[in-house]
């Protein structure tokens, strides 16, 4: 229907008028999220390698810290509001079977116990073998004895060379035992490898540790965006890369069926990553899974603002808050951040 002009175009009983619930005495009453220190997990980096905190260059404000500063570290998160760490490790010593990733007087191991001793904060522990493996990949690597990695290996076009899954699915449950052993509150599996949740959940339900909740990194995807964080835990693969495990970014029917197969393995919590460029997936594992998501606003998600911001393009602390309300807003319960200590003390 046609109105002339000046009439009342938005109709005679003003209905539709949206912006009625803008004004500012009302606009938080009708926020449909909302976003709260509890929400958000902090990643804590320990570095087994030095005796003093070391700035990450790629990522502004965070460091990696030494074992005689793990509970310092997690009071400073604590002190924020935030009340949940992931506790990432870099390792005296890599070798081929990661095992540092598993050993009891590992830095992972140490942290956890230093930390449930002597703060209130609920420890989560990233379970994966690339920070621990001198090759960088997520799991036991295939190669002939005594020999360099195959040729193919190392182009990142041919599929020669992969991790092996099913024989690193007992290593990856004996880190996450580890890590019960030490008191971690929740495991956070990374690896990628198929029957990863199902392995670890036997694998501590076995050692009696039951209670112990599965955080399951269900859809990662093999991201440009962990770029700082492979910087900051020396984790990048030394030959090949990790599209042969994780997830390509095409792909987003795969990830349904990555989130089935890890409830169905016994994960209590979904996690996506990375999370801006992939909230239609948040949103999806949402809408199909009633467990609670998390999503991970990786290094790179954290880099990319902070360098836009010094230039002086970006306001920091606006882009931060919108970044977290907006995966919020997708669907996120949790939400995994660098930005976690900066929102937290502005909120
Ligand atoms: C691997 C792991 C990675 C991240 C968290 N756990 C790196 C990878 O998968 O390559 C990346 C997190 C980030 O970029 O912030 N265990």
């Amino acid at each position: 229907m046609n109105r002339p002009h000046g009439d009342s175009a938005l109709g005679r009983d003003d209905a539709r008028r949206p912006r009625r619930l803008r004004a500012d005495g009302v606009r938080s009453l009708v926020s449909e999220t909302s976003l709260s220190p509890s929400d958000l997990i902090a990643p804590v980096f320990v570095d087994a390698t030095t005796t003093e905190r070391q700035p990450i260059e790629s990522m502004p404000g965070h460091e990696r810290v030494p074992l005689s500063n793990a509970v310092t570290r997690v009071e400073e998160v604590l002190a924020t509001g935030v009340e949940a760490v992931m506790l990432f490790g870099i390792p005296e010593w890599k070798d081929e079977r990661g095992s540092r990733a598993y050993a009891e007087d590992g830095v992972i191991q140490k942290a956890v116990r230093r930390v449930k001793r002597e703060t209130d904060a609920y420890v989560i522990t990233d379970v994966c073998l690339c920070e621990y493996t001198e090759h960088g990949h997520c799991g036991l690597v295939e190669h002939t004895a005594g020999e360099d990695p195959p040729v193919a290996a190392r182009s990142s076009e041919e599929p020669g060379l992969t991790v092996r899954n099913d024989e690193s699915l007992d290593l990856l449950a004996k880190v996450a035992v580890s890590h019960a052993e030490a008191g971690a509150d929740m495991v956070a599996p990374s690896a990628s490898l198929d029957g990863m949740v199902g392995a670890i959940r036997q694998g501590l339900d076995d050692e009696r540790f039951d209670q112990v909740p599965i955080m399951s990194y269900a859809a990662k995807y093999e991201s440009a965006f962990y770029g700082p964080f492979r910087d900051a835990t020396d984790g990048a693969p030394s030959f090949g890369n990790r599209r042969h495990y994780q997830m390509n970014p095409a792909n987003a029917r795969e990830a349904r069926r990555e989130a089935e197969l890890d409830v169905t393995e016994g994960a209590d919590v979904l996690m996506v990553k990375p999370a801006l460029p992939y909230l239609d997936i948040v949103a999806d594992v949402r809408r199909e899974h009633d467990h609670p998501v998390a999503a991970y606003n990786v290094s790179g998600e954290y880099a990319m603002l902070h360098a836009a911001a010094e230039k002086g393009w970006l306001n920091l602390e606006a882009v931060a808050h919108e970044s977290l309300v907006s995966i919020k807003r997708a669907g996120a319960d949790l939400i995994l951040t660098y930005f976690a200590e900066d929102v937290a003390g502005s909120l």
